[in-house]
C-alpha cells in the first residue's frame, strides 16, 4: 500500500512516527550562554505533544561566529549540551524523534533578532556584541557587513567545528541531524556563483563549488554515527538570472546522496533578500519528483497549511513535509489535521476536551 503523510517512515536505525515534521524555526531564544531556556522547552514540548512525528530544533550554530544573532542556540559548549540533553529527552518523553538542524550562517551572521527595533537586517559589528562574517567572497548580503573571504585555514576551522557540533548533538541525545545548506546560509553561499567569485580550488565551475560543501558533510559524518541520519536543507533553485538551477540542484543532491545523505529537505530562493519569494500552496514540495530521480528520499516545507495538502504531498511529491508557520500558529496542528477520532489520538490528560 502507497504511504501516506500519517505512515511512518524508517532512515537508518531511526523509526519515525509520521512524515508530517516541525520545520526548523528561530526563536531566538536561547540565553546569554547560547543554550536552550524554558521557552524552547515549552515550544518544541508542544508541537512534539501536538502530534509532529519529528521535531527539528531550530538552526543551532556550530561556533559562536557562525550564528546569525548571539540569541541563536549554539552546541559547541558543555553547557549547551546539557540544555540540548534536557530538550532532546522531553521530546521523545512525548512521542516525536528529536532532531536538530546544524547551521553555519556564513555572511549571514552578525544580525539583530527580528524584534529589535531595527530587525534583522541590520548589522551588529564586532565591539557591540557582533562579530566579522565570514564567507566564501566577499559580496554582502542586503545591508549585513561586508564578510571576509575565506582562508583555506578558516575552512579547516569550519569543518572542524561542525564536526565537534555534530558529535555533541549525538551525545545531547538527538537521533537524526540536519545541515542547513538552503537560505543564503555559508553552504548555498559555496554553491551558487552569485556568491561564490573564488578562483581558488573551492570556485569555478559547479564541481569545483561543490567540494567545500561536500567537505562539510564528510565532517558532519565524522562526528555522527553511521546508524542515525542525515538530512540536508537545500534550495531547489535559486530563482535568481545567474544563479543555481534545478538542474545544477538534481546533480548536488545526487552528489549528496552517495555522500551518506538520507534525505533532502527542500528549500527555495532565499540566497538573498530580492528573490522571489512562491506563495502558493506546495510550491517547494512541487520540485519533489525531480529529486526523487536521483534516487535520495524528499522531504519539503513551503506553505503546507491545510490537511488536505498534506494528501497532495505524499506520497505523490515527496516522502514527508515540514511545516512552518502552521505549527507555529498551533502547536496542535497536525493532531487536527490527522482528523480521526481525538480519542484516539490526543493525549488522555485532554480527553474530556471532547
Ligand atoms: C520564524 C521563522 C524562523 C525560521 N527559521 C529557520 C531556521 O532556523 N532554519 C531553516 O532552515 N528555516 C527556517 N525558517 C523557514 C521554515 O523552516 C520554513 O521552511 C518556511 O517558513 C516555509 O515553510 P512554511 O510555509 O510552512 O512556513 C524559518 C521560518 C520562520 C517563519
Amino acid at each position: 500500500m502507497a504511504p501516506t503523510a500519517w505512515s511512518a517512515i524508517r532512515l537508518r536505525d531511526v523509526s519515525i512516527p509520521n512524515r508530517v515534521w516541525l520545520s526548523p524555526m528561530c526563536q531566538y531564544s536561547a540565553d546569554a550562554a547560547g543554550a536552550p531556556t524554558g521557552w524552547h522547552l515549552a515550544h518544541y514540548g508542544s508541537r512534539a505533544a501536538g502530534g509532529a512525528g519529528m521535531v527539528v530544533v531550530e538552526c543551532t550554530g556550530v561556533a559562536p561566529d557562525m550564528r546569525t544573532t548571539d540569541r541563536d542556540l549554539g552546541l559547541y559548549t558543555e553547557e549547551q549540551v546539557a540544555g540540548h540533553e534536557r530538550l532532546a529527552t522531553l521530546i521523545s518523553s512525548l512521542g516525536a524523534v528529536p532532531a536538530v538542524q546544524l547551521g553555519v550562517a556564513g555572511r549571514k551572521s552578525s544580525h539583530g533578532v527580528p524584534w529589535s527595533t531595527a530587525g534583522t537586517r541590520h548589522p551588529v559589528p564586532p565591539g557591540e556584541g557582533g562579530w566579522q562574517p565570514l564567507a566564501p567572497s566577499a559580496i554582502p548580503f542586503a545591508d549585513l557587513a561586508v564578510p571576509a573571504e575565506m582562508t583555506t585555514r578558516d575552512g579547516t576551522r569550519i569543518l572542524e567545528d561542525i564536526a565537534r557540533a555534530a558529535a555533541n548533538a549525538h551525545r545531547a541525545g538527538y537521533r537524526v541531524l540536519e545541515l542547513h545548506g538552503a537560505n543564503g546560509y555559508l553552504f548555498h553561499e559555496f554553491l551558487s556563483p552569485l556568491a561564490n567569485r573564488r578562483t581558488d580550488e573551492w570556485g569555478g565551475d559547479l564541481e569545483r563549488r561543490l567540494r567545500f560543501p561536500l567537505e562539510m558533510v564528510r565532517a558532519l559524518r565524522t562526528g555522527w554515527p553511521e546508524d542515525k541520519p542525515v538530512i540536508v536543507r537545500l534550495p531547489a533553485e535559486d530563482l535568481l538570472e545567474g544563479g543555481l538551477s534545478t538542474r545544477d540542484m538534481t546533480t548536488v543532491a545526487a552528489r549528496l546522496g552517495a555522500t551518506g545523505v538520507d534525505v533532502i529537505d527542500l528549500s527555495v530562493g532565499a540566497l538573498v533578500p530580492e528573490a522571489p519569494r512562491p506563495a502558493e500552496p506546495l510550491h517547494t514540495a512541487r520540485y519533489g519528483p525531480q529529486f526523487r530521480s536521483t534516487g535520495v528520499l524528499v522531504a519539503a516545507s513551503g506553505a503546507i497549511s491545510e490537511p488536505h495538502h498534506l494528501d497532495e504531498a505524499v506520497p505523490e511529491l515527496v516522502d514527508a513535509v515540514l511545516v512552518g508557520r502552521a505549527m507555529l500558529r498551533d502547536p496542535y496542528w497536525a493532531l487536527r489535521a490527522r482528523d480521526r477520532d481525538p480519542l484516539e489520538s490526543w493525549p488522555r490528560q485532554y480527553h474530556r476536551a471532547f
